[in-house]
């Protein structure tokens, strides 16, 4: 991992990934207004929310894909705001979309090696070795075209693709989508709590609170693109508010 340890000097955790006062939209005015989160080395910061709350916008301005209208973006301390995304992918930020995540006619390898896009040739094949080491599902079906992989095997592909430039903060908006509730929770504890130990950022966006919480240090509530409550899973869950909008309603057990 690129990381280099999960606290600053004062013990703190470091802000690999800080958005101060984000706002973002299409074009036709904001979606985001002003939203500050931020992601710590060796840790997982969650952001939930309904549907249409803003969560994959946010992630998109924090990516690149959207310029934000204003505020800051900092990586590791450097001013990223409005880089295009190959730039944002450079400064160590990783990011795999809600959909259109991997290349759906190339194989599993073809995948891999795409993500590889600002490595050396000669790094590019150690590179896929060692995410085949995370993922070592990946490697039984290296040949694979992607259109052909499992809801989950796909999921484990395009993080696999993001892995492979090493980044120190990942965005991952809802990798368990449409995966059945084992095999989301395996994903969750396996994969995406291994990047933080590792001594990744993790940013990601689940709409599987209860989840989400069971592996984030830092959980945010997202509504109207405005972050309506922030904390840790413990602070959260004991605040009625959060419990009955999202703990209590079924909405883990709707979407499995
Ligand atoms: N490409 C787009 N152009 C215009 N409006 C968009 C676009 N994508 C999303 N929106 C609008 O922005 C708002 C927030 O959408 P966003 O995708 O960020 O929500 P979300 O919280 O990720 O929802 P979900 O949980 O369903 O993924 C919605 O009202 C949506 O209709
Ligand atoms: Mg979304």
């Amino acid at each position: 991992m690129s990381a280099d340890g999960a606290a600053s000097p004062d013990g703190a955790p470091r802000a690999a990934l800080q958005a101060e006062d984000i706002r973002a939209g299409y074009g036709a005015g904001d979606i985001i207004h002003g939203v500050s989160v931020l992601a710590a080395s060796g840790q997982v910061a969650a952001i939930v929310g309904p549907n249409g709350s803003g969560k994959s916008t946010l992630l998109k301005a924090l990516a690149g894909v959207l310029r934000p209208s204003s505020g800051r973006v900092l990586a590791g301390g450097r001013d990223i705001t409005g880089m295009p995304p190959e730039e944002i992918a450079r400064a160590g930020v990783g990011y795999v979309p809600q959909v259109d995540d991997v290349f759906g006619p190339l194989t599993v390898r073809e995948n891999l090696e795409m993500g590889g896009y600002l490595l050396s040739a000669r790094e590019v094949g150690p590179r896929v070795e060692r995410v085949l080491r995370v993922f070592p599902r990946l490697g039984q079906m290296l040949t694979r075209r992607a259109a052909r992989l499992s809801g989950g095997e796909r999921k484990m592909l395009a993080m696999g693709r993001v892995l492979m430039l090493e980044p120190a903060v990942f965005l991952l908006d809802e990798p368990t989508a449409n995966l059945a509730p084992k095999l989301a929770a395996e994903l969750l504890s396996e994969h995406v709590r291994a990047l933080a130990e590792n001594g990744a950022a993790v940013l990601i966006v689940e709409q599987r609170a209860r989840a989400a919480l069971g592996i984030a240090d830092h959980a945010y509530v997202l509504g109207g693109g405005q972050v309506l409550m922030a904390g840790t899973p413990a602070e959260l869950s004991a605040s009625s508010g959060f419990t009955e909008s999202f703990l209590g309603g079924g909405r883990d057990r709707s979407r499995g």
